[in-house]
């Protein structure tokens, strides 16, 4: 087990450069069992969850490994087993993913549900009610998703909510589909758009991704592609952050400004600077007070439940009182009573956490119980006085490359030590 140790309080100045994003990559990894000729994915990012995806692809029969240091290939000429077993499911929830390319190119999966997790109770109803539209039989049976399909036909699906993984789903299910799908309230997340990339390069025909209605016509068969992953917005927001809570002055060299209106918006309330010079990029600086924002969490293109924690950390410090409210997971308030710890004054009641600012944050050892909560607490040590130990790193891992190298780049003191140190 890893720790990190951060010495706050130096403001953060330089240049960073992005990785491919996570929750671009898994599902567009997954889709590699949609074909069986390569798919080679240029900017993919070097995390754990990465690791598990290539993990969970070789026990499918898919030849999954690295060609260059962001650069991954994956070919299924033929798929030796149809089951995502629970122990890889249960590490990695996008490991569900699997279930809709599986079912399109060989007619049967059997996928284990990933039950809850740290921030919800994360149901899978929309994955299974979609694919059963499509015309496959499901069946839960001791903790699996069985289902089969001799042949799969387009259909007009409804989702209640739009959630990413089920449209991510659907879509890689409806592709080799007999006729027309319709994905009504879809998700129109970035990550949504880059897999549709992905799958019309191989031959698909859907239209509509980014919007609330995709429509994809199947076809007989999907061929080999080269893709590039789009840069991770979440990596930036945090990146973002970390700019701003310390006082400093960042380059964001890759930053993806088109995928991050309601961040940027929330941060310039806040009193951020963020300019683009007109080059690719954004360059964040904070130097006077920060002031305090109301903030709700929306699917996107609204403000992101996946920055809700990392800009509690930076409410702490602004003048007043910020009102952040989470509607996308019932329980993601978990970085609160760390951040609590770090001498935050944060109340929370339901849905809503008020956050009274600025306080002063003070070093301590804390510990997460997920990606972004983990990432909210390195950015109160980043601001804080004296030392902060933050254990449980691999959560940081699953979803941020070399993040204390990148961090380091920028001035800040941080470390990765073994624990019990
Ligand atoms: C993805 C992201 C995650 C992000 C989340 C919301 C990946 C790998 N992960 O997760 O980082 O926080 O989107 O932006 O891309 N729901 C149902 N039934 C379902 C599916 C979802 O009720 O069948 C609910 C969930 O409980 C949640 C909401 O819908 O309340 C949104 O979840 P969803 O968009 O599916 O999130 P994920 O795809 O799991």
């Amino acid at each position: 087990m890893e720790k990190m140790i951060i010495h706050g309080g130096v403001p953060l100045s330089g240049r960073v450069v992005l990785s491919g994003s996570k929750n671009a990559a898994l599902p567009i990894m997954m889709a590699s069992l949609l074909t069986d000729e390569p798919v080679r994915i240029r900017n993919a990012p070097r995390l754990r969850d990465v690791r598990t995806a290539i993990d969970l692809l070789s026990r499918l029969g898919v030849e999954a490994g690295w060609a260059g240091e962001h650069e991954l290939v994956l070919r299924a000429a033929r798929i030796e087993s149809h089951e995502a077993p629970y122990d890889l499911v249960k590490t990695m929830r996008a490991s569900f993913c699997v279930l809709g390319p599986l079912l399109a190119r060989s007619g049967r999966a059997r996928v284990s549900t990933p039950g809850g997790c740290a921030i919800g109770a994360r149901p899978v109803n929309l994955h299974i009610a979609g694919i059963r539209a499509l015309g496959a039989r499901v069946q839960l049976r001791g903790g699996y998703v069985e289902a089969h399909a001799d042949s799969l036909t387009g259909a007009r699906i409804w989702l209640d909510n739009p959630s990413v993984g089920a449209t991510e789903n659907i879509m890689m299910a409806a592709v080799l589909a007999r006729g027309r799908t319709q994905i009504e309230n879809a998700a129109r997340e970035p990550e949504v758009q880059d897999l549709a990339r992905l799958l019309n390069g191989m031959g698909a025909r859907i239209r509509g991704a980014g919007t609330h209605v995709i429509e994809i016509e199947g076809v007989a068969r999907l061929h080999g592609v080269e893709h590039e992953i789009i840069p991770d917005r979440i990596e930036a927001g945090s990146m973002m952050v970390a700019a701003a809570i310390t006082g400093g002055d960042v380059e964001i060299a890759n930053a993806p400004a088109e995928h991050l209106d309601a961040v940027i918006v929330k941060l310039r309330e806040a009193g951020v600077e963020i300019s683009s010079n007109g080059n690719p990029g954004l360059r964040v600086r904070r130097r006077g007070e920060l002031r305090p924002v109301e903030l709700r969490t929306l699917p996107y293109p609204g403000f992101p439940t996946d920055l809700q924690a990392q800009m509690m950390a930076l409410l702490t410090q602004a003048a007043g009182t910020s009102v952040i409210t989470e509607t996308i997971f019932e329980n993601r308030f978990m970085h609160a009573p760390e951040l609590i710890r770090m001498g935050g004054d944060i109340l929370m009641k339901g849905p809503t956490a008020v956050v009274r600012g600025p306080t002063r944050l003070s070093g301590a050892p804390v510990m997460a119980t997920d990606l972004r909560a983990s990432m909210s607490l390195i950015l109160a040590g980043l601001a804080a006085e004296n030392t902060t130990e933050l254990s449980r790193v691999y959560h940081l891992d699953r979803g941020y490359e070399a993040l204390d190298a990148k961090l380091s780049s920028l001035g800040a003191r941080i470390e990765r030590v073994k624990d019990g140190r």
